[in-house]
């Protein structure tokens, strides 16, 4: 266990000849030599989970897509590198470093579902990466590896929920990120079921004529796909454990003296992560917490031993998500950590669910007003946390249950500590090795409009 890059390259892989070079298209060359089914098998043997957050399995996934034949409509394939998760620069990080093995993956998966159509979904704000998408995008077409799928790539809003898959097919259709009903494998893009308004979903039963099922998957999962296939499912599953198989890229950012991205075999040590990139918590502090973006509850300083894995995370009963861990020093207060969270997701959610958009908001005030008072009402605040997700169209207001309650779990006596002034916003760059949170969103409203 430890640092292994399969992804990442010592140098970033400038050309598509020095990706051929360093053996990348094989996986396009075994679709051609052995065909879609054996592509399949080998995803699912290899137990590759997706890296958007949810560690869904990959091979289950393209196999939804398949299922149902030319009877389902048309396919699609989404490339998701909206990368909104606080706390992750992971996607970004390996667009910059070789965006080949993204696509390539794509292609495959392009090439597997029969799709015609593929999406690369980037905020539009990320010029660096568009400007080397776009480039990839050129060499590989010459090369012939979209021979009749039409690829592009969209632009999307900064809004969190850009990346949340059902919002996602929204803004690919030129609407704005407001998840839909249903998800992507179900009714995908520019199905004719209704997903929006008064109609949407009139009939739960599925139908299939003009379902148009679409792949969505996370960009580092898609990267994994070219070695796996060409190099087989056995070669993966030597590396990291065996419900969490292969590597898993990690950010680091927060309390730490250094910020960055890394491979890591699954199953490294989380501590060992967080000190080989972030060269331990700054100013000799004593970490407290670490967040793993705002979807999984709160890791305390005392469990770094914990495996970075699916199964051991959730074992202590917190998550892996994205790899994106922001470390918290002792001087934080679970207050005002859940404050920040919370207003975070407040702000974020689109207010199509009543009790998601007023529940955020009503468990971001009681805490706010906790931080003035410096005394909290824990039974309140937890009454009020547990209908959030009531009715929810997605699993944001489930990500404020997890995060907010596990810091609740840790108040003493109802009384909160002193204030840091805390942001819990998206990564906007990296800067002279340290990552540049988006200050701006401290004014962002929750209409999503600023005063400026
Ligand atoms: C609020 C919200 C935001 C999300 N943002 C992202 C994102 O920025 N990038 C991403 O890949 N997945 C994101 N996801 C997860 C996607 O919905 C989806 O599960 C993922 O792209 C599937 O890819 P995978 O199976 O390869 O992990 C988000 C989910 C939620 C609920
Ligand atoms: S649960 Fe919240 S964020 Fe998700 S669709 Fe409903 S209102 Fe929007």
């Amino acid at each position: 266990m430890g640092r292994r890059r399969i992804l990442l390259s010592d140098e970033p892989v400038d050309s598509l000849a020095a990706y051929e070079a360093a053996g990348g298209g094989a996986g396009l060359r075994t679709l051609a030599d052995h065909g879609p089914d054996r592509i399949l098998d080998e995803l699912e043997a290899s137990g590759l989970r997706g890296r958007g957050g949810a560690g869904f399995p990959t091979g289950l996934k393209w196999r939804s897509i398949v299922a149902g034949g030319p009877a389902a409509g048309e396919r699609f394939v989404v490339a998701n590198g909206a990368e909104g998760e606080p706390g992750t620069f992971k996607d970004r990080f390996l667009v910059r470093n070789n965006p080949y093995s993204m696509l390539e993956g794509l292609a495959v998966s392009a090439g597997v579902t029969g799709a015609r159509r593929a999406y690369v979904a980037v905020k539009s704000s990320f010029a660096v990466e568009i400007a080397r998408l776009s480039e990839a995008l050129v060499e590989t077409a010459e090369a012939g590896w979209w021979p009749d799928v039409e690829v592009s790539i969209v632009g999307g809003p900064e809004e969190y929920l850009f990346g949340e898959e059902k919002a996602l097919l929204e803004v690919i259709e030129g609407e704005d990120p407001l998840p839909r009903q249903f998800p992507p494998y179900v009714y995908g893009l520019f199905t004719t079921s209704p997903q929006m308004g008064w109609s949407a979903g009139q009939s739960l039963e599925r139908r299939d004529e003009g379902a148009n099922p679409t792949l969505v998957n996370n960009v580092e999962t898609l990267a994994n796909v070219p070695a796996i296939v060409s190099r087989g499912a056995e070669w993966f599953r030597s590396i990291g454990t065996s419900e969490s198989p292969g590597t898993v890229l990690c950010t680091i950012s927060g309390d730490t003296a250094r910020h960055g991205v890394e491979e890591f075999e699954m199953g490294t040590p989380v501590g060992e992560i967080i000190e080989t990139i972030g060269g331990g918590v700054a100013g000799g502090r004593i970490l407290r917490y670490l967040l793993s973006g705002v979807s999984n509850p709160v890791l305390r300083g005392d469990r770094l031993a914990t495996p970075a894995s699916h199964e051991a995370l959730s074992g202590v009963g917190a998550g892996l998500g994205t790899g994106g861990f922001i470390v918290f020093d002792d001087r934080t207060d679970p207050i005002e950590l859940a404050h920040a969270v919370s207003r975070f997701l407040w702000i974020e959610s689109c207010g199509q669910c009543p009790a998601c958009k007023l529940g955020t908001e009503h468990v971001t005030s009681l805490l706010g007003r906790a931080i003035d008072t410096r005394r909290v009402d824990l039974g309140v605040l937890s009454a009020r946390l547990n209908s959030v997700n009531d009715a929810a169209r997605c699993y944001l207001p489930t990500q404020e249950q997890r995060v907010v309650g596990s810091l609740l779990a840790d108040v003493r006596d109802g009384v909160v500590g002193e204030h840091r002034d805390l942001l819990i916003a998206p990564i906007s760059d990296l800067v002279d090795g340290r990552f540049v949170t988006a200050e701006r969103h401290r004014s962002k409203r929750p209409d999503w409009t600023y005063p400026d």
